[in-house]
């Protein structure tokens, strides 16, 4: 199919292009890594997640949480992801946050980070599918824009994902999307790929499905067997935007990594400014990692205090390999990450 003519699916009356998308994660979905994953066919565009009760005041473009909510105009469709725990302060800030023109909002009831879930937000919300109704019927009665949300498979082994999403299709949300992790596994285990196609049968909003897509065969296999309408990578694409065009790491040529290190670093630096360095430093870490030749070289890259100093890294490393040689077959690790937890 033609998925640049064809909408994949929609939500609501929003197409979709594509059915590959970024996961929203704290400090690293942010405009310069999504512009990079979009080059590659990300087809959705989330914001980090923000607490609500951190955009009670005006927008303010220095403030760091309402900065997430920044947008680039070929981000379409592009999500403000938003969470809390009390309906209506969600619905207000929605309604502020509306004016913003995202093309959807959508609530986080997945983040299982003592801090969020344990006041009732993220997947604590899973927690009171009554206060989850409340929530999506006051967001449809007030907003223009779609409203979605982002849910694991319940708090522990009590899976609660039917309820909450059938919640959610009758309360008026437009799509769910679902990490198959319960809050209690955090990122232990595997991901249930049977309970999202479980999900898929149980709801008609479209779904997307999302945990432990690691390589591009990955994406075909959850679809063929959950029937979901898109999926969602997150750890498996960090430092691998070529999932997004179903390219393995393993296949680029070191002059393609090196490449896309320097425009991602250029990128970083021309929206975060010199402290975008040090926020490239954990991307370009899952860049290199299991790529020997380049790997060797980590100590001097963290060592680099400034953008040039890390560029000359990269030319000296450019020298010492042959540009032209594909990476090879890559051992994937994906980090036992405590969830959502960076930069709240
Ligand atoms: C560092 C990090 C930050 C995350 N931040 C968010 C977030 O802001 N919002 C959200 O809905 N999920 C967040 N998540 C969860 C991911 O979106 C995703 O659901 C989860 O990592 C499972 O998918 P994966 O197996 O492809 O990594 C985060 C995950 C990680 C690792």
């Amino acid at each position: 199919m033609d998925s640049k003519s064809n909408p994949t699916f929609y939500v609501d009356k929003i197409p979709v292009y594509g059915d590959v998308i970024l996961s929203p994660m704290t400090g690293y979905s942010d405009v310069p890594y999504r512009a990079i994953c979009r080059e590659y066919g990300s087809a959705m565009h989330y914001t980090e997640f923000v607490p609500v009760e951190a955009l009670g005041g005006k927008p303010d473009p220095d403030n760091k949480f309402w900065k997430r909510l920044d947008q680039q105009p070929e981000e379409s469709p592009m999500v403000f992801q938003i969470f809390g725990n009390d309906p209506k302060l969600i619905v207000e800030v929605a309604q502020k946050i509306e004016a913003l023109e995202p093309d959807i909002i959508d609530i986080n009831m997945g983040c299982s980070t003592r801090r969020v879930s344990g006041r009732g937000a993220g997947v604590g919300m899973m927690k009171s599918p009554e206060l989850i109704g409340e929530t999506f019927r006051l967001l449809n009665q007030y907003l223009s824009v779609p409203v979605t949300g982002k849910i694991r498979l319940g708090w522990d082994e009590n899976k609660n994902y039917v309820e909450v999403g059938r919640m959610l299709e009758e309360s008026g949300a437009k799509l769910v999307a679902m990490h198959g992790r319960t809050k209690e596994q955090k990122y232990n285990g595997f991901a249930d790929w049977d309970a999202i196609a479980e999900l898929k049968q149980a709801v008609s909003i479209p779904v997307i499905g999302n945990g432990d897509v690691v390589e591009p065969e990955d994406i075909d296999r959850m679809i063929e067997y959950t029937g979901v309408d898109a999926v969602m990578i997150g750890r498996g694409a960090i430092g691998n935007p070529w999932i997004f065009s179903r390219r393995s790491r393993g296949d680029l040529t070191f002059g393609e990594l090196i490449q896309t290190i320097r425009i991602h670093l250029r990128e970083m630096i021309n929206y975060h400014g010199p402290f975008g360095l040090i926020q490239f430093r954990k991307h370009f870490k899952k860049y290199v990692q299991n790529v020997g030749p380049i790997e060797q070289l980590m100590a001097e890259f963290m060592q680099a205090d400034s953008a040039d100093a890390f560029k000359d890294a990269l030319d000296r490393c450019e020298a010492q390999v042959d540009i032209n040689q594909t990476i090879g077959r890559l051992e994937i690790e994906l980090e036992q990450f405590e969830d959502c937890e960076t930069v709240l």
